[in-house]
């Protein structure tokens, strides 16, 4: 049988998408040269993006079964090159505009460098999620993996930023401990459980200390947001930091249209802390369109409910501040364990009581709360 044509394995390879990029390896420009043997054998050369690319192997695997499955291929042989830093250059415009400042992009927000994040494009069709709570250690990292997760279970697009500088745990929690590749300037988030996450986890030595103040942060904050290949995602998640500190403040800034979802524990106190996030949100012009209380109860071995952390603060805070209370999380060890061991609940007992209400919270904040187009009165029709 004779050979395939060049053409015929350019059609064959225009379906295969770089992993990390998700986009054609074709129309990427990864495709160098084809040759063909009269045998059939099949010689193509790739150019990886950056040199130790480190899902080769998974190119190899990928173009080889794309190739192979014509007729009259006998066997594949890949070569590698390294694209040009021109290379690297004119792809990276081609997929996320250009690294320069744009002039007056962004001034109305208050930050100085004027680079565009492009959640705020008026056809940006993402929505920014921040999981806030007045006080640490109430959940809102796994609530946020989990809600990230149950989202891209659902069929969305998902990305996931880390905005708790100081004790950063999303990447662990995700179990995506990759480093972010980095193409001129433009990062690649690592990708687990079909979520894309950024942290400053990938940047620091493990167990260092960050000393940064103000400007720091919030130059880091605006890189996670617009240096960063987030490729449009559905929904962007912001795992806050505790408090209501600068990163709350340059957030609010970075993305006006974000959505505040305060996540709280169920006793008195808690709800009251909570509540100075929400006073935060108002302050900065953001407002808090939900409310998850976490550590609800407990089951135990008799099968009776035990509400260790009291009752009510949830409702309570929901009702104060006039929005739903979207839903109520056990107290399991399961989910602690899933944050340790990089495989969220949602993902390693997605039948159990706890993810499956992560997965109605997620539902339900991807429909009922979606955002309704405002519809000026005077252009009703009836
Ligand atoms: N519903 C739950 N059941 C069992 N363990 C939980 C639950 N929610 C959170 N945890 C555990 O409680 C600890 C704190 O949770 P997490 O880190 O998500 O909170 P946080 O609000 O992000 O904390 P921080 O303020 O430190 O960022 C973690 O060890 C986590 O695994
Ligand atoms: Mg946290």
């Amino acid at each position: 049988m004779a050979a395939p044509t060049n053409e015929q394995i350019i059609e064959a390879l225009r379906p295969v998408d770089d992993p990390e990029l998700r986009r054609s390896i074709v129309d990427l420009g990864m495709v160098r040269t084809i040759g063909t043997a009269p045998d059939g054998a099949v010689s193509v050369q790739i150019a990886l993006t950056i040199a130790g690319c480190p899902l080769r192997n998974e190119i190899t695997n990928r173009v080889t079964a794309a190739v192979q499955a014509l007729d009259g291929v006998s066997r594949v042989a890949l070569d590698f090159t390294v694209m040009t830093d021109q290379e690297r250059e004119a792809l990276r415009e081609k997929l996320h505009g250009s690294s320069q400042a744009a002039p007056g992009g962004q001034q109305g927000h208050g930050h100085a460098e004027g680079k565009s994040v492009p959640f705020n494009e008026p056809g940006s069709k993402t929505r920014p999620l921040l999981i806030s709570s007045g006080k640490g250690g109430v959940g809102k990292s796994s609530v946020t993996v989990n809600l990230a997760v149950a989202l891209a279970s659902q069929g969305y697009s998902v990305g996931v930023v880390d905005a708790d500088i100081y004790g950063y745990s999303v990447p662990r929690m995700l179990g995506a401990d990759r480093d972010p590749v980095v193409i001129d300037q433009m990062l690649i988030p690592p990708e687990n459980h079909g979520v894309r996450c950024i942290s400053i986890g990938y940047f620091v030595p493990e167990g260092q200390a960050i000393i940064w103040r103000g400007p720091m942060l919030h130059k880091a904050l605006e890189q996670f947001l617009a240096d960063v290949f987030w490729d449009d995602p559905d929904f962007l998640l912001i795992d806050m930091p505790p408090g209501t500190g600068d990163i709350a403040l340059s957030l609010s800034q970075y993305l006006p249209r974000g959505e505040v979802y305060v996540v709280t524990t169920p006793q008195p106190a808690a709800q009251k802390v909570a509540a100075l996030s929400a006073a935060m949100a108002a302050k900065v012009n953001l407002s808090v369109k939900g409310i998850i209380e976490n550590m609800s109860w407990f089951t135990g071995d008799d099968g009776k409910r035990y509400e260790i952390f009291g009752s009510g603060g949830g409702q309570q805070l929901a009702d104060d501040l006039g929005v739903p209370l979207l839903g109520k999380l056990p107290l399991v060890p399961a989910l602690r364990e899933g944050g340790d061991d990089g495989i969220p609940i949602t993902v390693a007992q997605p039948d159990s009581e706890a993810a499956q209400l992560l997965q109605e919270i997620a539902r339900h904040i991807a429909t009922e709360m979606k955002p309704k187009k405002i519809f000026s009165s005077a252009l009703k029709v009836n």
